[in-house]
């Protein structure tokens, strides 16, 4: 019996939540391990959409939620996702949501330094969600941030929010933007600290506790593996390390507790922010995927960038990420064009490459290599199992998984939970 890591290959979006979902009803425990409130997932449950930031998407299940040290919280947010759920019947309570204490929080200057420095980079912005990630983990990382566990002492707080507002002002007053005093954010603090409090908890230690006493666990990645800050295409990236080695060291469990990796991979290719992405289709193909495919962001509504499957990228997100097997999602959306094309390698200033480059500059010029096979006209959306699947979908679904070195252990077929098609159990793994 394994337990069981969730991470996105692509550019985020693949539909994790609908596989989360899925996974969430045969563990014990979720747990969210990096990444913030930029994530967001869409649970259709019944008659009940659950539209999730921050929450792990196990509690609509039922689970245990856990945030882990890896997460970077906005408390005002969380609070406010916490009081949705419950309006829509979930039980939120320090028993059902575990909280790092050891995770720092993202305060209000850091969206407004997160927004303040988009505006000021212009032509080469990165389209953040604007929500105060990257300066948060910035922070964390400069051992400045402000972290749960020191809203319980005050003193540490004084002296703490002192060195942060030295820091934040100076960098808010060069770019022209507002400042922010003190007692702002003692009175932010001061407002979110006793209901926050309760749920923080020494997660690491309770998921020892869990895992002596056999509960399987599912670790719910953000974002993916393309928006990586080592991996992905940087400087287009979030400010956290996607990959499924994240989610030990996000949650305090050993290596070995990390189990099956499963990669969630689209049947084509979405994108939101800015950044290279060479399948990027700009012609009436891609507003058909991105019509059919309802590709706008759950967090910001901004539209996706569609394009077709980029195999070169996701075999090497199965490597880097750890990948033990994929599910596809959205293979309908493919359903009824005349043609079907996969990227299988690049060109590169008329030179062939078979990996994707580092540099940003490499990146944005590298020309796509498609192979193309015939479509189907049959309508996949719906299936549960292999059998009702048409044969030229077999076909597309088995070339993929042999250029991207991994097999296809689960298929999506529509948002409906239940439309899915299983290879593999990965918590039989
Ligand atoms: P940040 O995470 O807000 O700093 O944004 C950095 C980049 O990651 C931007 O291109 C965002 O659009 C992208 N991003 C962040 N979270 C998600 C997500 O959950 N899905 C897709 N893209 C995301």
């Amino acid at each position: 019996m394994s337990n069981v890591t969730v991470i996105g290959t692509q550019w985020g979006d693949e539909g994790k939540g609908k596989i989360v979902d899925w996974l969430a009803s045969r563990a014990d425990i979720v747990v969210r391990f990096q990444g913030g409130h930029n994530a967001g997932h869409t649970l259709v449950v019944g008659d009940q959409v659950y539209k999730l930031s921050l929450l792990p998407s196990g509690l609509v299940r039922g689970k245990i939620g856990v945030i882990g040290n890896g997460v970077v919280v906005d408390p005002k947010a969380l609070m406010t996702e916490i009081d949705r759920v419950t309006a829509q019947g979930l039980v939120v309570t320090p028993e059902t949501l575990w909280i790092a204490e050891n995770a720092p929080l993202i305060l209000p200057v850091h969206g407004a330094l997160d927004r303040a420095r988009e505006a000021a980079r212009g032509d080469h912005k990165i389209g953040t969600t604007g929500r105060g990630i990257g300066p948060a983990y910035e922070d964390k990382v400069a051992r400045r941030a402000i972290r749960i566990c020191d809203l319980a002492e005050p003193e540490t707080l004084d002296w703490k929010l002192d060195e942060l507002l030295l820091h934040h002002n100076t960098l808010l007053a060069g770019l022209g933007a507002e400042t922010f005093t003190k007692e702002q954010l003692k009175d932010f603090l001061a407002e979110i600290t006793p209901r926050l409090l309760p749920f923080s908890c020494q997660v690491w230690d309770c998921l020892d506790e869990a895992r002596r006493a056999g509960r399987r666990i599912l670790f719910e990645g953000a974002q993916a593996v393309m928006l990586d800050v080592d991996h992905g295409t940087y400087p287009f990236v979030t400010s956290s390390n996607t990959v499924a080695a994240v989610a030990a060291s996000g949650s305090g469990v050993s290596p070995s507790s990390v189990g099956f990796v499963l990669g969630i991979a689209k049947a084509y290719t979405t994108r939101v922010g800015e950044g290279p992405f060479p399948t990027e289709l700009h012609d009436q193909t891609g507003r058909t995927l991105g019509e059919r495919g309802h590709e706008f962001g759950t967090v910001t509504g901004r539209p996706r960038r569609c394009g077709w499957f980029d195999a070169v990228l996701i075999r090497r997100a199965v490597r880097v990420g750890g990948v033990s097997g994929i599910a596809l999602t959205k293979l309908d959306v493919l359903d009824g064009l005349d043609e079907i094309s996969i990227c299988v390698g690049y060109e590169l200033d008329g030179q062939k490459i078979e990996t994707f480059p580092s540099a940003p500059g490499a990146q944005a010029r590298v020309k796509p290599v498609y192979e193309t096979m015939p479509g189907w006209k049959e309508t996949t959306a719906g299936a549960r199992s292999w059998a009702e699947l048409p044969a030229q979908a077999i076909k597309y679904v088995r070339r993929i998984e042999e250029l991207i070195e991994a097999p296809v252990t689960l298929l999506s077929t529509s948002p409906e939970r239940d439309d899915t098609i299983l290879m593999r159990d990965p918590f039989e793994d």
